[in-house]
């Protein structure tokens, strides 16, 4: 969601500011600012839009000193103005906050405040921080930062400096991640690693609860009594490489087409090819554990949510153990059954989405084990779940999901292949799909290869008003897929639905305008998808299939076809979403929409 960063070192703060701010645009980017230390004041500049409006009020209007802080915002209390963009400062201008997260007493907080004689310029939630700060500074600003904090109920991952207290940074972090970055006499606080990889690749990730403070030469992690705390240093194991875009045209389509490499990053080392079986080495659950599910829940949100549902058709399918399926959102405010025998299988590419890691922390109150499938290492998810599979698709920038997508679906094969082979599948069809993985990435490079294909669909279609998406079975979560996207990036209207189901509603839909993507692989369920082409033809629909085999049934009923190779049923998703990802990307570069950061989205929803 938005992006924190900070500087302290000997150097002048504001363009390591403004990098790391470009570097974390895909978080959020409605607005953004920066206050630095400049002698015995601070200097704010702050923009609505995009960072390049800030650089150019940066660029009109200097502000020099060598510590800052900077943010880039995804709006959530009051509409993306230049007065709501952060940092916001005290009533006196003495502390300066910037804040991801939300402050759910604001409104009690502001009004005592306002008691005291404190104004309030923005309408955000912060602001309060700020004023909070400054009233309780008595000559630390960390014990004004902790005293603040004790006032707080939410969430927030922030950061503060002031000029009564220079030389330093206080951060803080509950429910959004922050991490400080090492250098060499200089330090940063940053809530994504890509905003620092350039300088250092030293951190420490902080904890819920714990509060920094970040000077020129160190650092120190506190609790809530200003205890100190020891925390790791980590290394980060990716390059500048990955946060760039290579010469392709958006990271959208940069990372579509990493997709080959990312899908055998998924796997390597983990297929048993000759037993048809995993190994999964942050499972963390024994033989006994894994003998004792009696039922399995999969949360998530957004794309991940989706693969949740190919999943669980996956588990049920080879492990014969009861699976479903939750909007993280809903899990964690109902009621839902979860015992100690329960596995809650928790999907996030961030590992940072605050309902799926509150749903998360539900099941575990329950007394369910939580087996977190993450992309991005040291996240909260990512540390906080029993046991773990990385994804090791690198970094996702493109705010629209792709790469982690697939892994996903390949991680969720790989643990269902763990699991199936313990709970009594045989050997001969875990080899089957054992090989059926080892194919995939040769398998995604030819349907790459073709990717023009797809772009010539996307000219014909790229003007209509609406889309239909149908697919059965395991493919019916692609259709829902293939909808998403085009609907993210391009803002096309557009539903996936189960292609029979269909006649109960969106039939009513088709005329010779509506266009309807088939996900129809040569599977199980393929010859009842040909009757629902059938039913989409009768009505004129405008057909685009996705198959993988000369179809004579489908001969003169569909319009345009691309096809995929053939694999396992269960591992069709992987190459079916490729095309419609590929299919939603050229639509929407057709339609001069902004692909890596789509109006309104935020890759990281870290408010409920
Ligand atoms: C946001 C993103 C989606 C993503 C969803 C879940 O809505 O725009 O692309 O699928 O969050 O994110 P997660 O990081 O938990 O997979």
């Amino acid at each position: 969601m938005c992006g924190i960063i900070g500087y302290i070192g000997s150097k002048p703060a504001t363009p390591f500011l403004i990098e790391g701010l470009k570097r974390m645009e895909y978080r959020g980017y409605d607005s953004a600012g920066v206050a630095v230390c400049g002698g015995a004041e601070i200097i704010t500049r702050r923009a609505a839009g995009k960072i390049a409006r800030l650089e150019a009020a940066i660029a009109a209007r200097p502000v020099v000193g060598t510590c800052g802080v900077g943010h880039t915002r995804w709006a959530t209390h009051g509409p993306p103005t230049e007065r709501n963009a952060h940092p916001h400062l005290s009533g006196d201008d003495s502390v300066a906050v910037v804040h991801n997260g939300i402050i759910e007493n604001a409104n009690a907080l502001r009004a005592l405040l306002r008691e005291k004689g404190y104004e309030f310029r923005s309408d955000t939630d912060t602001e309060v921080l700020a004023h909070l700060v400054q009233e309780l500074y008595e000559g630390s600003l960390e014990a004004a930062v902790l005293s603040a904090l004790r006032e707080v109920e939410g969430t927030y991952g922030l950061a503060v400096v002031s000029s009564r207290d220079p030389g330093k940074i206080v951060a803080a972090r509950k429910g959004s991640p922050l991490l400080i970055g090492i250098g060499d006499g200089e330090h940063f606080i940053a809530s994504d690693a890509s905003a620092i990889l350039a300088h250092t690749r030293q951190v420490v990730y902080l904890d819920e609860g714990d509060v920094a403070v970040i000077t020129a030469d160190g650092y120190r992690v506190l609790d809530v009594n200003a205890l100190p705390l020891s925390r790791r240093v980590d290394q980060i194991d990716w390059d500048l490489g990955a946060i760039e875009r290579g010469g392709y045209a958006h990271f959208m389509l940069k990372e579509i087409f990493e997709q080959p490499q990312t899908v055998e990053n998924a796997m390597r080392g983990r297929v048993i090819a000759d037993d048809g079986t995993s190994k999964l080495g942050g499972l963390n659950l024994s033989h006994d554990q894994l003998m004792a599910i009696d039922n399995i829940i999969i949360t998530a949100c957004g794309t991940s949510w989706h693969s949740a549902l190919i999943g669980e058709m996956m588990i049920e399918e080879l492990c014969r153990i009861p699976v479903e399926v939750e909007y993280a959102s809903e899990f964690r405010y109902r009621n839902p059954i979860v015992t100690d025998r329960t596995l809650c299988i928790v999907i996030s590419q961030s590992g940072e989405t605050a309902d799926t890691l509150a749903a998360m922390r539900e099941a575990k109150r329950r007394g369910a084990r939580t087996l977190g499938l993450v992309n991005v290492v040291g996240s909260t998810i990512a540390r906080e779940d029993d046991g773990g599979i990385y994804l090791h698709a690198g970094p996702e920038i493109g705010v629209a999901s792709t790469k982690a997508f697939t892994s996903q679906v390949v991680a969720l094969a790989l643990f269902t292949l763990k699991l199936a082979r313990k709970r009594g599948l045989s050997v001969t069809r875990g080899i089957e799909i054992a090989h059926a993985l080892a194919a995939l990435p040769d398998q995604i490079r030819d349907v790459l290869s073709r990717a023009d294909q797809m772009e010539q669909i996307a000219e014909e279609f790229k003007r209509a008003p609406n889309f239909l998406y149908l697919g059965r079975g395991v493919n019916f979560p692609v259709a829902l897929e293939g909808a998403l996207k085009l609907k993210e990036i391009s803002y096309i209207h557009a539903e996936g639905y189960p292609a029979a189901e269909m006649k109960h509603g969106p039939i009513a839909l088709i005329d010779e305008m509506m266009p309807v993507v088939f996900v129809a692989p040569h599977d199980a369920v393929f010859e009842k998808v040909v009757s629902n082409v059938q039913e989409v033809k009768a009505r004129k629909g405008n057909i685009i299939a996705i198959t993988s085999r000369d179809e004579p049934a489908l001969a003169g009923l569909v319009d345009y076809e691309f096809r995929i190779p053939e694999t396992v049923d269960l591992l069709t998703p992987v190459l079916a979403s490729i095309p419609l990802q590929l299919l939603a990307y050229y639509i929407a570069v057709k339609r001069g929409a902004n692909v890596d950061q789509p109006r309104n989205l935020a890759k990281s929803v870290t408010v409920e």
